[in-house]
């Protein structure tokens, strides 16, 4: 019934009764009766994620319902993205659904309110005594208003205000929404901006950062990326963004008139790339350097093929507007039954080994 209507809308609307239900512990204890998931424990970059299933950037860019996400079943969440500047993003309609393909298409353009705020919004859920057990992570994009060549100061900004309020930082130069932004990509551009981040790292408590790929880049330009690993204490990749691609073949007209919209293809159709950009960081790194999969995972396969090929958590969007608040827990326990089918013993034991 959600779907004849706007998709934005639904969002905002799903987002805001999350929130509601966010504030209360007895309606967040039922959620987490009914959608739960059982402990997958995974131990990465100092941090315990109670399952590897995390919840994707984009779909709580306000912080608006931090609490709601574990009792949903998800092993952690990045929030955002955020920019330093509080933003409207652009103009709707920016959010289309390709129902029978299992896809979205956005062009939100970070729409969201800003360091400042996302950080008085996340003291303010600690203060409440609603922070998740899971760890928490800030997706962190550019301010449309600051040019490219002033880019590394925008980013530390918001890092600098929003670092001792989270876990784990992940550096977005990938979403194809804001002008020119996938340019800094380019080492050079990253380089400048992993330094300012790191300058910002406190020495007693320094933040895992990750740096997010766009799946339309050429594996020439990932493996330059990788070469920051070491010089700027990179702590490792998510992969992936939506693409600007599109489907090949389509001869349905509602397909290709949605096809048509600018902005970042997500879901099904690009479950394909991101595990290949997934099996090439890890290849490429020998398994050295932590992965984030995200990109088309809707089902107990598309997570075993992610984790199999290089990652080794796993985040999940599209797939959460598509099939409903049960996808987590019901990945958790696909994936906990083929550990055990296989007899391992925990997750890391089947990262990457289909490489
Ligand atoms: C509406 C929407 C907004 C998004 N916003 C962000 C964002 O702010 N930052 C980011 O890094 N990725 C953003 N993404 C990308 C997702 O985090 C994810 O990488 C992508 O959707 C692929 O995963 P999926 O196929 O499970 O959706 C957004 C995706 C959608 C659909």
């Amino acid at each position: 019934m959600l779907f004849g209507f706007d998709s934005e809308q639904i969002h905002n609307f799903t987002i805001k009764a999350l929130g509601g239900i966010s504030n209360s512990t007895v309606t967040c204890d039922l959620l987490q009766d009914f959608f739960g998931a059982p402990r997958l424990p995974v131990r990465l970059c100092g941090l315990n994620f109670p399952n590897p299933i995390g919840l994707a950037a984009g779909m709580d860019k306000r912080a608006a319902a931090v609490p709601v996400w574990e009792a949903l079943g998800f092993g952690f969440a990045e929030l955002g993205g955020v920019t330093w500047h509080a933003q409207p993003g652009n103009p709707a309609p920016r959010m289309f659904r390709a129902v029978k393909d299992g896809a979205l298409i956005n062009r939100m353009g970070f729409n969201n309110p800003g360091a400042e705020a996302m950080a008085d919004k996340l003291a303010a859920w600690k203060q409440a005594e609603r922070w998740p057990r899971h760890p928490v992570g800030i997706n962190l994009g550019k301010s449309k208003v600051t040019p490219l060549d002033q880019a590394a100061e925008d980013y530390a900004n918001s890092f600098r205000r929003l670092r001792s309020l989270v876990d784990f930082f992940v550096v977005n130069v990938s979403s194809p929404n804001t002008p020119n932004l996938r340019q800094l990509q380019d080492k050079s551009a990253l380089d400048e901006i992993l330094a300012a981040l790191q300058q910002q790292q406190v020495p007693d408590d320094p933040k895992p950062i990750f740096v997010k790929v766009a799946p339309d880049l050429a594996f020439e330009a990932l493996d330059e990326i990788l070469e920051l690993i070491t010089p700027r204490g990179l702590a490792g990749m998510v992969a992936t963004n939506t693409t600007i691609s599109r489907p090949e073949t389509s001869s349905d007209p509602e397909l290709q008139r949605i096809y048509a919209e600018a902005g970042g293809l997500s879901g099904k159709p690009l479950q394909k790339r991101s595990t290949e950009v997934i099996r090439h960081l890890f290849r490429h790194t020998k398994g050295t350097l932590p992965i984030i999969g995200v990109g088309g995972i809707f089902s107990v396969e598309d997570a075993w093929e992610k984790i199999t090929a290089g990652a080794s958590l796993l985040q999940i969007y599209t797939a959460l507007v598509y099939e409903g608040p049960g996808i987590a827990g019901q990945l958790v326990r696909g994936v906990a039954a083929r550990l055990e089918q296989r007899g391992m013993r925990s997750l890391s034991e089947a990262v990457g080994t289909a490489v």
